[in-house]
């Protein structure tokens, strides 16, 4: 049977009715004859109040016994309270325990984030977990409510392959019954077969990159989003991308408020990243990077770095001089502080560190290369919204871009770079349509002719126009909740360095 208790989500609909909450004790503060118990669910947090007079002796053993992550099931009357989280509470009539949990791992002191990707199977159980993860759902639902609603269909590639499609140097390579397979890195191939035969599809799959770099930006095992469109051209596919991300952005705004207030989310930048989104050449860009502005806000943001590094120091001296007469909740607040502190120090330093070398190589950049990520980095700090980079040469695209027929030197590529710092989230454009050019581009860059025998058919017979994109989900959903680095966006992310859990 499915279970009838209530989700603390819906709770300020059931104000003065006595219902059952079933979840998980997050918290727990005690006075004399009283339990005040913070209870989880997964949709919600909400304070649970156990007076010692009012229910009975196995109910109140229960409530005593509770630890940190004990799973249980309380009933009990809803009443308003504006000062709690939710805005209501529970007086609790009868509760009991499903399981008395063990010494919980995961307490507010914490370690450093390693010990928490060790322990990712528990960490998805807190707070801000909580919100990146819902954050999440969200994005994945606007987007195919947003291609859904303007009829493209969706469709799966395959994930197992014979075929590069973004160069060799990223493959996962396996052994398939005797022969080469590759995991996939990117559907878009195929999604160029699905829009010859339906016109407008969108792919949403895991893909598969052998990155070796430890970035913030780099997951192997990455979710990407990729429509392709019959009959569109470079700049109806900026404008197509330029509406789908400021779809996210406003439904995020609208229906994760609590979670981007979890997450201390500054809400401005976001607000500005619905409606119209700079178009930017790739060789405009490079302008920017050799640019005496580019290096006047470097300088500016070393400083602003010293300055805030200072100020945390300062702080963090308070909170151990303060330590001692502390009460034991202010305790748990100064270290929860101080692990705060601790990770913006790290980050801090971390940037101090690179910010010269970043200048050096925005000056040195030479044209006709790829941005790297500072690079990219640098470039969004010129402007307040996300910008689509296009035109970039030639040289070091992949082999399917159509050649700017004013300029054969240039791809008709585009990136979304998303502000902030964040950089690329999404990367496509158009798509070469002659054969002869096509089998000509397999050629140089090293790729099996053989293989790509089905995908030239799509050139043979009836080759149209078209274009399409990709959008990195991890890389969105990182942007969109303000945060440093996108192992939290993924339930169990996948690096060089981690396959546990
Ligand atoms: O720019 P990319 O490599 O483009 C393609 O794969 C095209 N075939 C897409 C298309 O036109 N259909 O990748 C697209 C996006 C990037 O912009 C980035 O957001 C994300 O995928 N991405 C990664 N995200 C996390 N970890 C990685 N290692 C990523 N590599 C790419
Ligand atoms: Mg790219």
């Amino acid at each position: 049977m499915i279970p009838d208790h209530t989700s603390i989500e819906s709770l300020s609909k059931h104000v003065g009715e006595t219902v059952t909450l079933r979840g998980w004790m997050y918290n727990k503060r005690s006075s004399k004859g009283l339990h005040f118990l913070v209870l989880r669910d997964g949709t919600g947090l909400c304070q649970c109040v156990v007076n010692e007079g009012e229910v009975d002796g196995d109910s109140w053993e229960a409530a005593t016994e509770a630890t940190q992550e004990s799973s249980m099931e309380l009933t009990g009357l809803i009443r308003e309270d504006e000062r709690q989280v939710g805005g209501v509470e529970m007086q609790v009539t009868a509760m009991s325990l499903f399981q008395k949990a063990e010494e919980y791992p995961i307490t507010p002191k914490e370690h450093g984030v390693d010990f928490l990707m060790n322990h990712r199977h528990l960490w998805l159980r807190s707070r801000r977990q909580w919100a990146i993860l819902r954050i999440r759902n969200r994005v994945i639902m606007s987007i195919h409510e947003f291609f859904q609603e303007r009829g493209f269909l969706q469709m799966d590639a395959p994930i197992l392959t014979g075929t590069a499609v973004e160069g060799t140097s990223t493959l996962f390579e396996m052994e398939y019954f005797g022969r080469s397979a590759y995991l996939t890195q990117s559907g878009q191939l195929h999604g160029e077969a699905m829009a010859m035969a339906f016109g407008k599809i969108y792919t949403f799959g895991p893909t598969f990159r052998a990155e070796k770099s430890k970035t913030r930006r780099h997951l192997t095992e990455f979710w990407m989003m990729e429509p392709e469109m019959a009959f569109y051209d470079l700049d109806a596919t900026m404008q197509l991308t330029e509406e789908m991300l400021s779809r996210i952005v406003s439904d995020a705004l609208r229906d994760c408020q609590t979670e981007l207030e979890v997450l201390e989310r500054d809400l401005e930048p976001l607000k500005r990243s619905i409606g119209d989104y700079p178009r930017v050449s790739y060789t405009e860009a490079v302008e920017l990077l050799h640019s005496e502005k580019t290096a006047t806000m470097v300088h500016e943001k070393i400083a602003s770095n010293e300055q805030e590094k200072i100020d945390l120091e300062k702080e963090r001296e308070e909170g151990k001089a303060a330590y001692g007469q502390a009460k034991k909740w202010q305790k748990r607040k100064i270290d929860a502080r101080e692990i705060e502190i601790q990770v913006r120090l790290n980050e801090i330093e971390e940037e101090l560190r690179n910010l010269p070398k970043w200048l050096e190589s925005a000056q040195n950049f030479e044209w006709g290369t790829d941005f790297g990520g500072s690079d990219e980095t640098l470039i969004t700090w010129h402007y307040d919204r996300p910008i689509i980079v296009h035109r970039f040469p030639a040289v070091f695209k992949a082999f399917y871009m159509k050649r700017d027929p004013k300029d054969d030197t240039l791809a008709l590529g585009m990136d979304v770079l998303a502000p902030e710092g964040y950089g690329e989230i999404v990367g496509g454009g158009e798509r070469a349509t002659d054969l002869a050019f096509l089998q000509e581009q397999v050629k140089a860059h090293g790729l099996p002719e053989e293989a790509f025998k089905w995908y030239f058919d799509l050139r043979r017979y009836g080759s149209v126009p078209h274009a399409g994109f990709g959008l990195g989900l991890e890389r969105t959903v990182t942007w969109i909740c303000g945060i440093h680095h996108l192992r939290e966006t993924i339930p169990f992310a996948r690096t060089l360095d981690r396959l546990y859990p």
